[in-house]
């Protein structure tokens, strides 16, 4: 708009001003969704094998509660989350081999809209402008967002061996003094993982000052012998996990960190107190009390797992093991031949996606679906590389 003030005045344009951060960040996204892609194609997906959701929905039950909670949602949500956070507390205490079992309780369990959300509040906490944060090249690009928003300086460490690199990420922790580091176990993009015992010797080996975000998105699909058991006496650390993975639920949104009760008690402080909905509380309440269900959609996830590794082996390439509910596979040449592979999918309306820093980027990455998407990717995969031969 053009403002002029007096007659000899020269017009100027007036608009908000944002902050010099904001005007300086690029306006890309992390993830373009499936959705802007049909958008894009004209066309929907017949395989939606790219975004690591869980096909195999939540629980019957689940969908019950959410059914029989819907004429309620004219309420807002409980802003406290205390039956949630209960709920996680019990069942984290029973499950985790929590270091004094029975220790954990609601007060070390924050919940959120996903880990995605309580991954940018963590960085609010800990990240001002100009301060290093470690991760490694080509890891979960949403946690990079969050430290670009906030002005962070990203310091990233590469993946030796298509592993998470954790003695490099706590060499350029010390080498940087950096505040937070971030990684997931199991990995995304990869798949791969860390046991446990190398995760505990991380964190006794991480500076007292340095806070570590363990993602564990995937932990509900990892051998049990990848998770330390839970001490909530370290201040130190915050463990994250989701429902939107093994329970079926990333629609809905909701993600939970676990720590010391005096890093929890942060999060109250900048939360979005009334930012969950009423249905997921339920719905999650619901997913915790069906053990159940987890454990067949866990078995069936193992299933597809072993299932794109085949057919990634009868097409000639490589899948890496993995822990999580995707497949990575190497495609066997460069970032270029895989985006090929990746294109081809596309074109043939097979939703996947692939790593993009180098090293990685040779790889595509497929999500564990339905038998018979995985029907349609077995025949476009061995379509593509025909045509790309
Ligand atoms: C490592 C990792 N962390 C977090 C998320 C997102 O979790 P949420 O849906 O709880 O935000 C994902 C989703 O792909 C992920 O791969």
């Amino acid at each position: 708009m053009l403002f002029t003030a007096g007659k000899n005045d020269i017009a100027v344009a007036m608009e908000p001003q944002l902050t010099p951060l904001i005007e300086s960040l690029p306006s890309t996204v992390p993830f373009v969704g499936p959705e802007t892609l049909e958008r894009k194609r004209n066309r929907p997906f017949r395989a939606r094998l790219g975004a690591n959701e869980n096909g195999f929905g939540p629980a019957p039950s689940v969908i019950s509660a959410m059914r029989d909670a819907a004429p309620d949602v004219w309420k807002y949500c409980d802003p406290e989350n205390f039956d949630l956070k209960a709920a996680l507390a019990a069942h984290l205490a029973i499950t985790s081999g929590a270091v004094a079992p029975g220790t954990i309780a609601p007060g070390n369990v924050v919940v959120g809209e996903g880990v995605d959300t309580l991954l940018g509040l963590t960085v609010r906490q800990y990240v001002r402008e100009g301060t290093p944060v470690v991760t490694s090249l080509g890891a979960y690009p949403t946690f990079n967002f969050h430290v670009a928003g906030f002005g962070g300086r990203l310091v990233t460490v590469p993946y030796r061996n298509d592993h998470e690199d954790l003695d490099a990420l706590l060499d350029a922790v010390r080498r940087e003094k950096a505040p937070l580091v971030y990684f997931s176990n199991p990995d995304n993009p990869m798949g791969t993982w860390h046991e446990a015992s190398k995760i505990e010797a991380f964190i006794a080996a991480l500076p007292e000052t340095t806070m570590l975000i363990l993602d564990e998105a995937y932990g509900e699909t990892a051998p049990a012998s990848a998770l330390p058991a839970i001490d909530i006496s370290r201040p130190n650390v915050l463990r994250m996990r989701t429902f939107s993975k093994a329970y079926g639920l990333a629609g809905m949104r909701c993600g939970y960190a676990i720590g010391a009760a005096s890093q929890i008690t942060a999060f109250d402080k900048i939360r979005n107190h009334f930012g969950m909905n009423r249905m997921v509380q339920i719905a999650a309440l619901a997913a915790l009390e069906d053990q159940n269900y987890l454990r067949e959609v866990v078995a069936r996830i193992i299933a597809g797992r072993d299932r794109i590794a085949a057919i990634a082996a009868q097409n000639g390439l490589a899948a890496i093991p993995s822990a999580t509910n995707f497949v990575t596979i190497d495609c066997g040449r460069d970032g270029a031949y895989a985006a090929n592979i990746l294109n081809g999918l596309i074109e043939r309306d097979i939703f996947v996606r692939k790593p993009m820093a180098p090293v990685l980027d040779r790889c595509i990455r497929v999500s564990v679906g339905l038998d018979e998407e995985l029907d349609l990717f077995e025949e476009k995969l061995a379509e593509t590389l025909a045509a790309l031969k």
